[in-house]
């Protein structure tokens, strides 16, 4: 007899949960371990943020709010969308929810019928199969491969869409690859779209302002207007302005949509906090200086990665285009044997060998749905990560092929 709903059975705890976990289990141990298991920015939110919170939650009650967000928030992601995506939304097509995964959420509960597939590119961000799920859904997810930059092909695409098609997401720059989708690749994307009106599109936008070398970030709506009617374009705080722990992430799509992700929100948390409301529309309307200072660390991290990396053989990296993460390929690693005799049979074997024999914590590819690789946190200082990538190579030469 269990107490638990049957629609659980088949959804996972997230994966980069479990592996910190298990490395703060053997940190308890008496191990220095590191962890780059999680990705959350290690730096602090710029100051005026948290003082427009502190200062108004001193100052005035903080009350429930209207249940798609404060319409002064709502006001400043309208006026970010315009200013630096180019998209025009009115009030009413735009959501505020407890960070991006509520948003995402939100919008599969308001949207999905059960056997409904979820087109999912792999590497897809571990939580959003198990959502999918969650709601009857069927992920479905089409490997692309680091030779094609870990990016979905129109080909590929058109390949993986049925009659049952219900959603497409794209996540990009990508947790975990770092793939970034230029405007030409969006809108070849966009054509195979345009044939199959059936199909939403959520573009998952959390990482827009962690890119490298450069690059431009185009979002999905931007390359693709004539789909803006089926697009939900999702963003947040949490990894622009290391707001994480604030917990605001916000859409903007069609009315009827956003309408029902409203219902829902309105008969779940009600509101997010108002403080934390407060504080995104300072993130927002502030100066964005500390954004780019947060980009150019990270860029700093992925080449000081890259280039330890690229010193162990038996890894492969190709540079990161943005977000923080590195997803490091590990196929000579599979049926190699450790020092105690185990022979590493996949990538959670591996991940798992990295741990104990080399003190780091990474997440196995299988979480993401592409192996055999391992996602390591950029999220961190360069003289922890020099010392991550030194463990790691000294682990991967005691393995014997
Ligand atoms: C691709 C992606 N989307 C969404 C989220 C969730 O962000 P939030 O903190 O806004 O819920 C994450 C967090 O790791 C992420 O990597």
């Amino acid at each position: 007899m269990t107490c638990i709903a049957s629609r659980l059975s088949a959804v996972k705890p997230s994966a980069s949960m479990a592996v910190s976990q298990a490395a703060k289990e053997l940190a308890a141990t008496g191990i220095d371990v590191i962890d780059l298991g999680l990705g959350e920015p290690d730096f602090a939110a710029p100051a005026h943020i948290t003082k427009a919170a502190f200062e108004a939650a001193s100052r005035e009650r903080m009350l429930y709010t209207a249940s798609l967000g404060t319409p002064d928030l709502r006001k400043a992601i309208a006026a970010k969308f315009k200013r630096e995506n180019g998209l025009d939304y009115a009030l009413d097509q735009i959501a505020v929810a407890n960070g991006a995964k509520q948003i995402i959420f939100n919008a599969l509960m308001a949207s999905v019928e059960e056997g409904d597939e979820i087109l999912l590119p792999a590497p897809y961000f571990v939580s959003y199969p198990e959502m999918a799920k969650l709601f009857g859904g069927v992920p479905v997810t089409p490997e692309c491969l680091a030779e094609a930059g870990f990016r979905l092909t129109p080909e590929v695409l058109e390949a993986s869409i049925t009659d049952k098609t219900r959603w497409l997401f794209l996540n990009m720059p990508s947790n975990p690859s770092g793939a970034v989708y230029s405007k030409e690749q969006l809108q070849a994307l966009g054509a195979v779209l345009a044939k199959h009106p059936q199909v939403l599109i959520l573009s998952d936008e959390i990482y827009e302002h962690i890119i490298f070398d450069g690059r431009t970030f185009v979002s999905f709506g931007a390359a693709s207007p004539e789909l803006l009617e089926r697009t939900l374009v999702v963003n947040g705080v949490s990894k622009a302005y290391a707001m994480t722990g604030w917990r605001v992430g916000y859409a903007a799509g069609p009315k009827d949509l956003i309408k029902a992700m409203a219902t829902v929100q309105s008969q779940s948390c009600t509101s997010v906090s108002a403080p934390a409301q407060i504080a995104a529309k300072a993130a927002l309307e502030g100066p964005q200086d500390e954004v780019s200072t947060f980009c150019a660390a990270f860029e700093r991290r992925r080449n000081l990665v890259v280039e330890g990396i690229s010193r162990i053989d038996a890894l492969t990296l190709d540079p990161p285009e943005g977000a923080f993460y590195a997803y490091i390929g590990c196929a000579a690693l599979i049926g190699a044997v450790t020092p105690s005799g185990q022979t590493l049979a996949d990538d959670v074997a591996v991940a798992k060998y990295l741990l104990d024999e080399g003190h780091v914590a990474a997440v196995p590819g299988t979480a993401y749905g592409l192996s055999p690789f391992f996602r390591i946190s950029t999220a961190t200082s360069e003289e922890v990560l020099i010392e991550a990538v030194t463990r790691i190579g000294r682990a991967v030469a005691k393995l014997k092929k």
